[in-house]
């Protein structure tokens, strides 16, 4: 359509539009391309904000109302988008691409005024506060393009979205629409005749701790939110409430005229003059927190979250510790939310164990998943405390950032080293990342769509029914019983009330995983029992996996196939092969009809697993593929050069699970790898014999320089750190989150004196 077609073209919807106001469709007055836009946009606000979303999400997770901002311009860019497809269709009776009705400026105007956010000027990297740390957003890890990997951009495409019109409607949308000939099954038909399952074996290598490891892990890298609002935008309905497909609502139909909610994943919009014109078009989903492992999900995501986790006025660079509860041995757990009552699960008996709070707001799903967390509060703490005692001169500031430091380190370690080869298996390990060769600026380290949607997601086939709790010597306890897995979720007050998290670690050690197999995918425990917050319906992750790949306009299993190498499906005897067992592969066909059509995370979910794995070729591919760009594109990654010394590298690699478990609990015995499982005691070993990291390679002399301009004063509110890179010592100011800086930010040491007076922080 020319440019002229186009002027002409809505400017005639525009004059037309009078005579549709009738059948409620909205109605606008103007006579431009500017002010038909505008109209559409400010149509779509009113929208948005009438059914007063804000209120009524804010309590759910930190990270959706953190995120408000960026969600809220995807969501009126997007509803203006539709609002004027569907007045060209109104108009001319038939469906139109909104490539079809918008230039390149139109686009970009519509994204002004829905206020998408604006490309970062690689010149905000040059501060030098974002040399030594990493920021705590991921903003600037890549300095020439900043917002690589950062929190709340979009997970990125390997391939193509693949949506119903081209541009945002899910595959399956139009119930009746043909795929290659043939309807999409139903994600929940899907679920109940191949997924679940009623039992698992455990006759495995590896522990349980290995399962529980990749959803923590993956809590570091990746958070999808859904959409801002809870009901659909047009009618007002209650996703809840609805079977039908009204933006956001896109509900799993069950047996009957029933459903189960689903919300769709908030919309991105990011326009910049480098742009992919369809790209920009086509709706993209967000990451809300950094891709890349960086513990986030200790610290968060956002300097607000990140500022609500620090014990600023210990002035001890630790992290805030549960007030009310320690453990049996005086051990500290995890805050408590700030709004209460919060909607997390209580015992009936004395005092209520509201949500915990920690940097990922994901945190009490499940017991397995506070334990962790709760032992990575307790080392950092440790280590703050260490690094205090071996230097007396660092700042609160300079310990907190260390030890975030060493902390994001072990998390990449253990993930890289001790987690990623066991689950992909060696030969894929050594195919798809290899050896360490430096960092690479060129590559972009955000995670992917199918990634975050599918493959990271074969860890839902790894759940047991049954969660074990052990007691000292490895056996049932015996005042807190094994539990089905079900009974776990949201119940901080487990840990709280029934011994810490010992018990369910114990377990974890304790317990072999689950083998995976074709014909036992996923418990029913999560298939027919799954809680989500603020739904009250049980709910069924095989079928909220399947919709949220659809959701997402995933391409299906051969295309993900194609891009890794791998043979294309095309027969039942092809299938088998893929799926090693014949029955399924027939109950897939029979469901899907064509090979084309399966579902990226049930075909790469039944794959036959490579010997030594936890996966098959497809998901060892793409989980291969992003570890490395993880990895590689992290220019804080703990073997880049100059981000640890030789030796402080050499005293990282002595760090295990192990021995953070040793350092922070009641344990005593421990497997050297407590991602393997062994018998307890024969392959059990003491405490003591783990490897300890020695923080004296952290000991750093004051300089002469120190020496003669002193200590730099401390101020309110905010602190310095120390950088001498440019051989000068300069401490660098900033100032906590809520408080600006007034004076100067960088003071050097001149002579025998500070070159300026410290700043001050004040209020915002
Ligand atoms: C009992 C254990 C678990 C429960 C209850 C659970 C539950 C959930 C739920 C409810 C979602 C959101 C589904 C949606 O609406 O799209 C989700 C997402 C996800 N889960 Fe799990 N999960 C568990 C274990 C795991 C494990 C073991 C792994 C990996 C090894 C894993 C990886 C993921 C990933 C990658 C996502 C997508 C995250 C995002 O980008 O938002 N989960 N899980
Ligand atoms: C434009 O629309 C508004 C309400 O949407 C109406 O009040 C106003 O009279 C209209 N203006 C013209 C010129 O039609
Ligand atoms: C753990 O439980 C087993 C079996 O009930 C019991 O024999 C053992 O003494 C218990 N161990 C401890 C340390 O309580």
């Amino acid at each position: 359509m020319s440019r002229f077609f186009l002027f002409f073209f809505l400017t005639s919807v525009c004059v037309a539009q009078t005579s549709v106001s009738a059948d409620g469709a909205a109605t606008f007055n103007c006579s431009t391309i500017r002010e038909l836009l505008s109209s559409c946009h400010e149509e779509s606000l009113q929208i948005i904000e009438n059914a007063s979303p804000y209120s009524q999400r804010r309590s759910t997770t930190q990270a959706e109302s953190d995120n408000l901002g960026v969600s809220r311009a995807g969501e009126v860019f997007h509803m203006a988008l539709q609002l004027l497809k569907d007045k060209a269709q109104q108009k001319y009776e038939r469906k139109f691409t909104a490539s079809e009705l918008l230039s390149w400026e139109n686009v970009k105007l519509l994204g002004e005024l829905s206020q998408c956010p604006a490309a970062t000027d690689p010149d905000v990297c040059e501060q030098s506060h974002h040399n030594k740390y990493r920021t705590i957003t991921g903003l600037c890890n890549n300095r020439q393009n900043p917002r690589w990997g950062a929190a709340n951009t979009a997970l990125v495409r390997w391939l193509p979205a693949e949506y119903e019109d081209g541009e945002g409607e899910p595959n399956g949308w139009n119930r009746e629409r043909l795929h290659n000939g043939f309807q999409l099954p139903p994600p929940r038909r899907v679920s109940r005749e191949i997924i679940r399952s009623s039992c698992k074996w455990r006759e495995d290598d590896y522990s349980q701790l290995l399962v529980d490891w990749g959803q923590y892990i993956d809590h570091d890298m990746t958070f999808t939110p859904q959409s801002i609002r809870s009901a659909a935008f047009w009618t007002d309905v209650d996703c809840h409430k609805t079977c039908e497909n009204v933006h956001p609502c896109f509900p799993i139909e069950i047996e009957g005229s029933l459903c189960m909610p689903f919300r769709r994943s908030t919309p991105d919009c990011f326009i910049t003059s480098g742009s992919d014109f369809h790209q920009v078009l086509q709706r993209q989903q967000l990451n809300a927190i950094t891709s890349y492992i960086d513990a986030s999900l200790v610290y968060g995501h956002t300097p607000k979250l990140e500022s609500t986790f620090r014990d600023l006025s210990g002035l001890s660079g630790k992290l805030t510790v549960n007030k009310r509860f320690r453990d049996q041995n005086g051990r500290s757990f995890l805050p408590f939310v700030v709004k209460t009552p919060s909607a997390c699960r209580t015992d009936q008996q004395g005092e209520r164990v509201e949500c915990f709070r920690a940097g990922d707001s994901r945190v009490n799903e499940v017991l397995p998943l506070i334990a962790l967390h709760t032992l990575w509060l307790r080392e950092h703490n440790r280590i703050a405390e260490a690094l205090k005692l071996i230097n007396d001169h660092w700042s609160p500031e300079i310990i907190y950032q260390e030890t975030r430091k060493i902390v994001g380190a072990m998390h990449q370690i253990i993930t890289m080293r001790d987690y990623v080869p066991k689950i992909i298996g060696l030969e894929s390990f050594e195919r798809y990342i290899g050896p360490y060769r430096g960092y690479d600026p060129t590559v972009d380290a955000s995670a992917s769509n199918v990634f975050a949607t599918a493959a990271l997601r074969f860890g839902h086939g790894t759940i047991p029914p049954i969660l074990s709790r052990l007691n000292a010597s490895f056996q049932e306890h015996e005042q807190y019983p094994h539990l089905r897995i079900h009974k776990s979720f949201f119940s901080p007050w487990r840990i709280v009330k029934e011994g810490g998290i010992e018990p369910t670690l114990r377990g974890l050690i304790g317990t072999a995983a689950p083998t995976v197999h074709a014909n036992s995918l996923l418990v029913e425990e999560v298939t027919e029992m799954l809680v989500v917050l603020d739904t009250h319906q049980n709910m069924d992750l095989a079928s909220l996996n399947l919709q949220r790949g659809r959701d997402h306009g995933l391409p299906g299993y051969n295309k993900w196939r194609n891009f890794c190498g791998l043979m294309q499906i095309q027969t039942l005897a092809d299938l088998t092969k893929a799926v090693g067992d014949v029955s399924v592969a027939e109950k897939i066909l029979d469901l899907y009809k064509h090979p084309d059509n399966i579902d990226i995370w049930l075909g790469g979910l039944v794959e036959n697993i490579i010997p030594g794995s936890r996966t098959g070729p497809l998901f060892a591919c793409l989980i291969g593929k992003q570890m490395k760009s993880i990895r590689d594109g992290d220019r804080f990654w703990w073997e880049a050069d100059g981000v640890f010394t030789q030796q402080q590298q050499n005293e990282l690699l002595k760090a295990s699970l192990s021995r953070v478990i040793c350092d922070n609990t009641d344990i005593q015995e421990v497997p050297p790898d407590s991602f393997k499982f062994g018998n307890y005691p024969a392959d059990y070993v003491e405490c003591g014999a783990i490897p300890l990291m020695s923080l004296d390679a952290w000991r750093e002399e004051r300089s002469r320089d120190l020496e003669l301009c002193g200590l730099p004063r401390p101020i309110k509110n905010g602190d310095f750190i120390f950088s001498s890179q440019s051989g000068i010592l300069t401490a660098l100011y900033s100032c906590y989150h809520g408080f600006k800086l007034e004076g100067a930010a960088e003071i050097i040491c001149e002579g025998n004196q500070w070159s300026n007076e410290a700043p001050r922080c004040t209020c915002e």
